[in-house]
């Protein structure tokens, strides 16, 4: 970088980078962009599609079960988030929900924003016949899917001609540090996203709606870095969560459409004891064991969306969210520290059963 003096704006480690994520992660097909993170390429992807003048209300429609960034992005837009269910067994959008609301908001429906929950795999041929027989555009928030396979053991995402929107945070199974990615089959929206993403320039004049999200070539080179090795990575976490399902066999886990790459081990608390998860997580604390709720709240229960998102009927998500924990996952972690977790949790609860 110091030799180049090129530290930014698509340098040389950043088309390596692109060139190294089709050829390696998508089979050689489509193309890409990296973006500073997931929330910006999201935005950008969404306001390429869906924005038009504003007026009448215009609808993004997207699950209630999924990261805050999902519909601030769509609200950067322009547009309003209605909130759909997911399905109780994948955690990923309910197609019986979506239908539902395509119906009910029929004409007022801008783009869907289906998640691919945890980087589980979701059905985008689907999505892809709704886009065209529909007219309505889709843009796929997979935020956690890096290295996830689907169905036909391709990397999640390869040849979908919908943008699919990944995140590299340093939360996520291919961790930088700040960083996303954005794929599509069509090379021209993958052009016109990149524009937007300088300022909407062309030869340095402004031609379309612009930011700046580009990713620097610091970031470019800790996903050069990332990407050496992944599979390994993403072998290992596929371990722990076995030993995770072994451990804990009475913590139901998403239904698997093909083999995602874990970021965390998302399971439900038994019915029966899912009002002690505060304390369980807080006896987690206290041996220096982090975990987390996601996605609880879920987005209609934060007090800024239940004000702006139109929301339909969410027994799911409801019910999902209120037994939800993510248990740790690392690189480093071992299959004992994964057991040792699960020993922390079974005593908690019966200490209190007893
Ligand atoms: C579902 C979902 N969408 C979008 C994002 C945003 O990703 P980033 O942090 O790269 O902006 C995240 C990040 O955690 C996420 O979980």
């Amino acid at each position: 970088m110091e030799a180049s003096g090129v530290f930014s704006n698509y340098g040389p480690l950043n088309t390596e980078l692109e060139t190294a994520f089709v050829d390696q992660l998508f089979d050689g097909t489509g193309a890409c962009m990296t973006v500073c993170n997931a929330t910006i390429g999201l935005m950008l992807a969404i306001h390429h599609v869906a924005a038009k003048p504003r007026g009448t209300r215009r609808y993004a429609l997207m699950p209630s079960f999924t990261f805050a960034a999902t519909a601030h992005a769509t609200i950067w837009a322009g547009l309003t988030p209605l909130l759909c269910d997911i399905a109780t067994d994948s955690w990923t959008p309910s197609a019986e929900s979506e239908e539902e609301l395509l119906a009910k908001y029929a004409g007022e429906i801008v783009v869907v924003v289906p998640y691919a929950t945890f980087g589980n795999s979701i059905d985008l041929d689907r999505y892809e016949r709704l886009s065209v027989e529909r007219g309505i555009p889709v843009v796929v928030d997979a935020a956690a899917s890096l290295g996830s396979r689907d169905i036909d053991g391709r990397q999640f995402g390869t040849g979908a001609e919908n943008p699919v929107v990944f995140s590299m945070h340093a939360t996520k199974t291919f961790a930088t540090a700040e960083a996303g990615l954005v794929y599509s089959k069509d090379e021209r929206i993958i052009r016109t996203l990149r524009q937007m993403s300088n300022f909407g320039f062309d030869d340095r004049i402004a031609v379309m709606p612009g930011l700046n999200g580009k990713l620097s070539e610091v970031g470019a080179l800790l996903g050069l870095a990332k990407l050496e090795g992944f599979e390994r990575i993403v072998d290992h976490r596929a371990e722990l969560a076995n030993a995770y399902r072994t451990a804990l066999p009475d913590f139901p886990t998403q239904t698997l459409r093909g083999a995602p790459a874990f970021q965390f081990m998302p399971m439900l608390f038994p019915e029966d004891v899912a009002h002690r998860r505060k304390d369980v997580q807080a006896a987690l604390r206290d041996r220096g064991i982090g975990s987390a709720a996601y996605f609880s709240p879920h987005l209609a229960e934060h007090p800024y969306f239940r004000e702006v998102c139109e929301v339909g009927p969410l027994p799911n998500t409801a019910h999902i969210s209120s037994r939800v924990i993510s248990l740790p996952m690392s690189d480093q972690m071992t299959t004992d520290e994964v057991f040792e977790v699960c020993d922390r949790i079974r005593s908690e609860l019966d200490r209190t059963a007893s």
